[in-house]
């Protein structure tokens, strides 16, 4: 490991830095994303995968964290009233909901929420294993997590078609699936922007699950970590809690926010989960009994930071994000005309059917290994999503381009038949 990489915070971010177009070297600094993942590559590869960002964390956040290091004791800390306070201000201002702080509740991650919540509240209420649905394709750390624990999951495939006209994939739910699904069961895990097809829910769809989950009185776990990207003049998004106040009211819904994605903070884990009071209690009980108490030295004041000042910054980066969805949807529908492609309304992710592209199961490994560009493979949401893999957009608009041009070459070399597009050159690309 080189410690050089670790350099010292130069004080005021450069021009590079704020504008979000100079790559920070991430190579030795025991990145998942970079040092494991992408390593076996090459050391010119550039990684697409792992849903962190290319991008310095705000300056609000980086001042925060350098100046509790400069403290040098990193004893115990706590979490005080400041942290909820920020965390219902975040909400306020960002997303027109107001959530209560004495119904804030810290964790360190939202997976090791759902783990408590499974494990140690429903699972001892019910005395049997708790059945969990969750609509697919998924996120999967949070699916593996309920998978150990011996849950029951429920897969409600989200239905996938072509929208009219375009070779864009667009997804919606199947609602007698889902309804079908929901009978018995206590958990919906929700994802709201959702990871990864990127959509963000209508008021309607949220309508309609919140309705299903009070008729079947199902607790709905609504993870809203990515809640922050959504894109200018399409679906807004909307917390469920404020289309349906009788579900916090009957203490069916778990509402759960971070600034892990938003901020570029993933690893210094922290999360707000906002629950009505008996649901809270029984978290905080939950948390102690699985030994999770005392946060990270540095989650709380980073926290603080970028939920009380870090709306500029953000403004600016879901600009840049924004624009980088832009250029890779327009980018992969150039460069693969037989895929399927989201464009999607929400988060910084683009997801990608490349059946045309990748005739067997280890096609993606092969690719990755010739482009020296790493992807999520959609086999790690769900196992029937292996022709599938998913972008991360949230880098530097001329290393994107790079890397999905060369990506791109390379799973075109792979195609085993004619390629021909999924749409006629008569119809419009969508803007
Ligand atoms: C939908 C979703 N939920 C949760 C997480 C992880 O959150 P945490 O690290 O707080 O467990 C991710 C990370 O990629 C995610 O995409």
């Amino acid at each position: 490991m080189d410690d050089s990489v670790y350099r010292p915070y130069p004080g005021a971010p450069s021009d590079a830095q704020q504008s979000f177009t100079a790559r920070p070297h991430r190579w030795g600094t025991h990145s998942a994303k970079w040092d494991l993942l992408a390593s076996p590559l090459g050391s010119d590869a550039i990684s697409l995968s792992v849903a962190d960002m290319e991008f310095y964390s705000a300056p609000t956040v980086i001042h925060a964290i350098t100046r509790a290091a400069a403290h040098g004791v990193y004893g115990y800390t706590e979490v005080f009233t400041d942290f909820a306070q920020a965390a219902c201000r975040w909400q306020r201002v960002r997303h027109q909901w107001e959530p209560r702080p004495d119904e804030t509740h810290f964790f360190p991650r939202i997976v090791q929420c759902l783990s408590a919540l499974l494990d140690r509240v429903i699972a001892p209420k019910n005395g049997e294993r708790p059945v969990l649905v969750t609509l697919t394709p998924a996120y999967g750390p949070l699916l593996e997590v309920a998978r150990r624990l011996g849950v029951h999951i429920r897969e409600v495939p989200l239905i996938s078609h072509p929208a009219p006209n375009t070779a864009f994939l667009t997804h919606r739910i199947n609602d007698d699936l889902l309804n079908a699904a929901m009978t018995g069961a206590d958990v919906l895990l929700w994802c709201n922007p959702h990871n990864p097809t990127g959509r963000v829910w209508t008021r309607d769809e949220l309508h309609a699950v919140a309705t299903l989950a009070l008729t079947h009185d199902v607790l709905v776990f609504s993870d809203d970590i990515h809640a922050d990207f959504t894109r200018t003049e399409r679906t807004s998004y909307t917390p469920l809690a404020l289309v349906s106040p009788e579900l916090w009211e009957r203490e069916l819904l778990i509402h759960c926010a971070s600034p892990g994605k938003t901020f570029n903070t993933a690893e210094l884990e922290s999360a707000a989960i906002f629950a009505p009071p008996a649901l809270g209690q029984a978290l905080e009980e939950a948390k102690r009994a699985a030994g999770l108490h005392n946060p990270n030295y540095f989650a709380i004041p980073a926290t603080i930071a970028a939920w009380t000042d870090g709306d500029k910054w953000v403004d600016t980066l879901r600009q840049r994000i924004d624009a980088n969805l832009a250029l890779a949807v327009d980018l992969l529908h150039t460069l693969l005309p037989a895929a399927h492609i989201t464009d999607p309304d929400g988060t910084y992710l683009v997801w990608v059917d490349a059946a045309a592209y990748l005739p067997h199961a280890d096609s993606l490994t092969a690719v990755m290994d010739e482009a020296r560009v790493a992807v999520s493979p959609g086999i790690d949401f769900g196992s029937e999503y292996g022709s599938y893999f998913r972008v991360n957009v949230a880098l530097p608009p001329a290393d994107l381009e790079g890397a999905l041009e060369r990506f791109c070459h390379c799973l075109n070399a792979h195609a085993t038949s004619p390629i021909t597009p999924t749409f006629s050159s008569s119809t419009e690309h969508p803007a």
